[in-house]
Formats: structure tokens, C-alpha cells, sequence
């Protein structure tokens, strides 16, 4: 004869008497022993009694928030499994219930199959440790901050429940998504929920500078260290240090500098150009791109063991077209966003237009969808928003919107960057001084602008309206650096 399977104790907290009989009804024919209750005081009180193997609870109780209960039971009982349910789903209170260490977080109505198989999940690791951080202080500060995430749909979910079990570990994290996905936005909530949240987030993109000029933009200089060096200079990664750094677009770093960033995230160690004084630094780092990593591996690109270091922990956000669950929200987001006046009531939108919305393919995703809430509201002047101020031509005019939209935010970076440099410089001493590779930073920039105007050029077919809109600069300066840089054949 079989041994006798040890009957696991489940219990349910939740004031819906419906949930709490459909979840008795079909746990006790899975053979778990179920209790329930309807408020947290209930709850500690059956826990008083005899402590059960799981509790599922709600996360709005009559009594008291869900999460403050969930804190205070793995505080008392940390071996104790929590998995958290909600009617609503958010991305707040997904990352605050895995932070706290929920076993998982799970949205009304329930998919049977899958909350099975999340409690058998339960009951075969119920012996694994789970790392449960500690208690953080400043969580409640940033949650209007944290809710600007949104996203319902399931594969966000995921992404939330990721964030909140990985925010406290200091593994490396790549986050990996076609353009406008949202990259960045994970990045500073998976610092936000982190324990270097006091710490600074630093950003670099590292499609926006030239080799040489990257490199000092992250390890900064010695006094000396080239021509024009006047004075030491400090890098992302130290003034990151505690903190985290965040590298943008890391699939357009050259080999020569994924080496370096190699040796920092192995070694945490790094010297300024110009120095060998090893300076150690303690940091976080996230990178993302919009490429695909492993392919640039396979073409030789991208450094595999640079790539193995960074994706331990791996984030993909999906694409909005696979995700349209989210549009109604983001749109209501993005309403809220772009009110035509400031203290107006949100723009409201029609269903045909709502509906319009949902079911474009998006090519530039959130991004794109964003860019086409603030343009309705402001076509709309706090009239309901209609077919007629939606941007939808054909399906390439969207595309082209898309890649514009991404190429002006890249300039903007760039722009930052040069600006950042340029006082860098001119703090240097000299902007004109000669630089130790590549040439003076002026002659740099001018190579990097020439490249950038021939390849709008290239891509308008030689129409130089339509390549200054694509750079976003006035078609007379346009004229001027063809003029200056002799490209007009
Ligand atoms: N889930 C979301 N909720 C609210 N806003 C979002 C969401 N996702 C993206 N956005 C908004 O869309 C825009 C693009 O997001 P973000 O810059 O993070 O994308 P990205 O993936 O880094 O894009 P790229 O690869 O082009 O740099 C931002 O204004 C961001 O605030
Ligand atoms: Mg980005």
C-alpha cells in the first residue's frame, strides 16, 4: 500500500464569500485541508490555532492592507508561503508582494489549471529557502512613482513579479525589447526597489558617443591624461558607485570597451584613463538593447563572455502588439498624462477610437502610442477623442513615425551627451586641445555629425526637407553643414 500523502493545510483570506467557497470547494477536491477567513484579524487568529502550510489572501482586506498582513506573517513566520491574489493588477503591489516575499501573486478571476500548478509548485519547494529580503522602509515613498508602470495583461505581470524577486539580489540584469517597450522604465523601478535606492541611478547610452569618448564618459580621466585633460575628471561608473548604472543600448558598444566593462563587472575594479591606480566600486548594473544579443555573439559583436556576465538575470518586455490588454489602460494612463489644460479632467476617447487603438499592431510600441495620445489631445482640446484625430495612414507612414520618433530621442541623448562633454571640456581648459585617440573632441563630434546627416541623407533619397525633419533641425542648418562638410556632391 501506498504511504499516506501528507495533507497539506491551505489557508484562504478573503472577504468575498464567493472566493472563499470556490476556493474551499476546489482545494478540499485536490485533497489540500482548507480554512478560511474574511478579515487579517480572522486570519492571525486561525494561524494562532495551528499554523497552515500556504496562506492565499487577498490583497484589499475589510481590516487591513494585504501587503502590511503578508509583511507582518513572514516577519512571525518566515518559512510560511503567501501567495497573494487581486482583483486588480498593478505593478505596485505585484513588485511590493514579491518583494515581501510572496511566493507568487496571482489575478481574479483564476485560471484553475494554473493556480494548481502554482500550489503544487508550493508544496515541492516548500523546503527550498527562499531568499526573503529585508524589510525596507522607504517602500511605501515611491509608489505613485511605481505605478507609472502600467500593464495588467500577463506577460507584464511576469515582468513585475520578476522585478520584485530580483530588485534586492545585485546580480546584473539585461533587459532586452524592440524600441519603446519600456526598457528604461524597468530599469529605474528595479533600482527603486532596490536596497540602492538612497544611491544614484546613473544612465549612459552607449550608442551615443564614439569609442574614445564613451570610455572616458565611464571611467573618466587623469589630470594629464591627454592633451586638454587639465583636470581629473570622474566617470558614470564612480559616480554611480553604490548606486546603479545603467547601460543603454549596450549592443552598439564597441569590442574594445566591452573588454573594460568586462573586467568592472567581474573584478568591480577600474582605472580612470590615464592612471594605473585600481579603484574599487561597488555597483549594480543593468544594460538593455533592442538587439539580439546572442545573434551579435554568433556574428562576432558582441563579447560571449561579456554577454554570459550580463544576462543573469534576463527581463524581456514583450512587445504592446502582444499584449493589447494593456492599450485601454495606457491610453487612460496617457490621458491622465496629456490633460489639455493643467487641472482639466482627462480627455475622454470614443470606443471606435478606443478600439482602433487596440487593435494596431504598434510598431513603435508604448512609445509610439504615447506620442499618439498627446497629439490627439492636443488635436481634440478636451472633446472626446475621435477617429479623426488618431495619426493612422498606411502601415509604413506608422513605421517611419516610429523610427523618427526613436531617431529624435537618440539625438536628444546624443545632444545631452555632447553638451555634457562640451563643459567637460571647456572645464578642461580647452575644447579644441587634441584628444589622446580619435582626434579633438571637436573633430569627433563633427565626424559623428557628418555620418549622422549623410545617413538621413542617404535615407530621404537626397531630399533634404524630409532628412532635416528626420533630425530634427531646421532645413537652414541643414544647408549649413552640407555647405561645411561638402556633401552636397
Ligand atoms: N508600461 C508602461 N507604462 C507607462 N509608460 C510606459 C510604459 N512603457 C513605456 N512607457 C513610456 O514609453 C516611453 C518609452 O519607454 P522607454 O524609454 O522606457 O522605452 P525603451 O524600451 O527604453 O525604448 P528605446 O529602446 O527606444 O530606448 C517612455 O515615455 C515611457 O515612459
Ligand atoms: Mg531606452
Amino acid at each position: 500500500m501506498a504511504d499516506t500523502p501528507i495533507q497539506r493545510s491551505v489557508l484562504v483570506v478573503d472577504d468575498e464569500p464567493d472566493i472563499r467557497s470556490l476556493l474551499t470547494d476546489l482545494l478540499t477536491e485536490e485533497g489540500y485541508a482548507v480554512r478560511t477567513a474574511d478579515t487579517a484579524a480572522g486570519a492571525e487568529a486561525e494561524i494562532g490555532k495551528s499554523l497552515p502550510d500556504l496562506v492565499m489572501m487577498d490583497v484589499q482586506l475589510p481590516d487591513q492592507d494585504g501587503i502590511a498582513l503578508l509583511k507582518q506573517l513572514k516577519r512571525e513566520q518566515p518559512e510560511l508561503e503567501v501567495i497573494v491574489m487581486t482583483a486588480f493588477g498593478g505593478s505596485s503591489t505585484a513588485i511590493k508582494a514579491m518583494e515581501h516575499g510572496a511566493y507568487d501573486y496571482v489575478t481574479k478571476p483564476f485560471e484553475i489549471d494554473d493556480l494548481l500548478a502554482t500550489l503544487k509548485r508550493v508544496f515541492e519547494h516548500a523546503d527550498m529557502s527562499h531568499e526573503v529580503s529585508a524589510l525596507r522602509l522607504e517602500l511605501g515613498k515611491n509608489a505613485a512613482q511605481r505605478e507609472r508602470i502600467v500593464g495588467a495583461s500577463k506577460p507584464m505581470l511576469e515582468v513585475f513579479k520578476l522585478i520584485g524577486k530580483v530588485a534586492s539580489a545585485d546580480a546584473t540584469v539585461l533587459v532586452t525589447g524592440e524600441s519603446g517597450t519600456g526598457k528604461e522604465l524597468i530599469a529605474e523601478a528595479l533600482h527603486r526597489a532596490s536596497k540602492r535606492n538612497p544611491h544614484p541611478l546613473v544612465k549612459v547610452s552607449c550608442a551615443a558617443l564614439p569609442e574614445s569618448l564613451l570610455e572616458t564618459e565611464l571611467f573618466g580621466h587623469e589630470k594629464g591624461s591627454f592633451t586638454g585633460a587639465m583636470t581629473m575628471r570622474k566617470g558614470r561608473f564612480e559616480t554611480a558607485n553604490k548606486g546603479t548604472i545603467f547601460l543603454d543600448e549596450i549592443g552598439e558598444m564597441t569590442l574594445g570597451t566591452q573588454t573594460k566593462l568586462l573586467r568592472i563587472i567581474q573584478e568591480r575594479e577600474f582605472e580612470r584613463i590615464g592612471s594605473n591606480v585600481p579603484i574599487k566600486i561597488d555597483i549594480r548594473v543593468i544594460a538593455a538593447t533592442n538587439r539580439n544579443l546572442s545573434e551579435e555573439v554568433e556574428k562576432g559583436k558582441f563579447r560571449e563572455d561579456l554577454y554570459y556576465r550580463l544576462n543573469v538575470i534576463h527581463i524581456h518586455m514583450p512587445p504592446l502588439r502582444d499584449r493589447k490588454d494593456d492599450i485601454p489602460l495606457l491610453v487612460e494612463h496617457f490621458l491622465a498624462k496629456f490633460r489639455h489644460a493643467p487641472n482639466a479632467i482627462p480627455t475622454s476617447i470614443t470606443e471606435e477610437a478606443l478600439s482602433k487603438l487596440v487593435n494596431y499592431d504598434w510598431p513603435g510600441n508604448v512609445r509610439e502610442l504615447e506620442n499618439a495620445i498627446e497629439r490627439a489631445v492636443v488635436l481634440a482640446r478636451g472633446n472626446p477623442i475621435t477617429l479623426e484625430h488618431l495619426p493612422f495612414g498606411d502601415r509604413r507612414e506608422a513605421r517611419d513615425r516610429a523610427r523618427l520618433a526613436d531617431r529624435r530621442s537618440r539625438l536628444e541623448d546624443e545632444a545631452d551627451a555632447e553638451l555634457e562633454e562640451a563643459a567637460a571640456a571647456e572645464e578642461a581648459g580647452s575644447s579644441s586641445n587634441g584628444h589622446a585617440e580619435g582626434g579633438s573632441f571637436k573633430d569627433q563630434v563633427a565626424t559623428l555629425e557628418k555620418q549622422l546627416i549623410k545617413e538621413a541623407l542617404d535615407r530621404a533619397g537626397g531630399n533634404r526637407t524630409k532628412a532635416a525633419e528626420e533630425l530634427g533641425i531646421y532645413r537652414r542648418l541643414l544647408y549649413a553643414k552640407i555647405k561645411e562638410y561638402g556633401l552636397g556632391e
